[in-house]
């Protein structure tokens, strides 16, 4: 699907998933939780979710993810953003950031929002820092699954996909 250059010159392949990242994407993602840096997911939820992934794969393994995941008719989240670790700053998660993106373009989204620890790694790719308390609370039904909460630290991070001339 969408093939982005990292600096290296690289070429960085993102690919939809199929059932046969299932247990790939999931791996990958609890590794992270384990360390405290997202939510854990089962493998349920995985290939529930699953039209929801993109991936990169290196010899058919799965070495990032990311989903975009349909909140209401304007607005997605960007979520369970993984990328292994031996494989980072190498242009993956920004190569699967950008085809969420892309998509979110193509569906008619307005803004896109993400939780998460690393606001620079979004800063980066055009995202900008929002107050959490304004994004629509529907968007805190995953919360309760959290280990932090209701102590969340998290930072919401929104992109608008809005022409600027359709923003008034
Ligand atoms: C956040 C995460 C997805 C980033 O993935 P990544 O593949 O390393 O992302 P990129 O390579 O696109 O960019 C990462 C860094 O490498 C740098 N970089 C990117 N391409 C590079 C290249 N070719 N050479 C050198 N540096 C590069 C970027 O400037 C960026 O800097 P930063 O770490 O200061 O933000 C990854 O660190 C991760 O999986 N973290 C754990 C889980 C997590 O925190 N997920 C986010 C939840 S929303």
């Amino acid at each position: 699907m969408a093939t982005d250059t990292a600096p290296t010159n690289t070429e960085v392949h993102v690919e939809r998933a199929t059932t046969r990242d299932g247990e790939g994407i999931a791996a990958l993602i609890n590794f992270w939780a384990a360390q405290g840096q997202m939510l854990p997911r089962t493998l349920g939820e995985t290939y529930e979710n699953l039209r929801d992934f993109f991936v990169v794969r290196q010899d058919g393994r799965v070495i990032g993810c990311a989903a975009l995941h349909i909140t209401w008719s304007d607005l997605a989240e960007l979520k369970s953003l993984a990328v292994e670790e031996s494989t980072q700053s190498r242009g993956i998660g920004a190569a699967l950031v950008r085809a969420c993106v892309e998509e979110g373009r193509a569906l008619g989204l307005d803004r896109l929002f993400a939780l998460t620890y690393r606001p620079g790694f979004f800063e980066r790719l055009d995202w900008e820092q929002a107050d959490v308390m304004n994004l629509p609370r529907k968007v805190w039904n995953e919360c309760y699954r959290c280990p932090k909460f209701p102590g969340c630290d998290e930072i919401a991070m929104i992109l608008d996909l809005k022409p600027a001339d359709a923003a008034s």
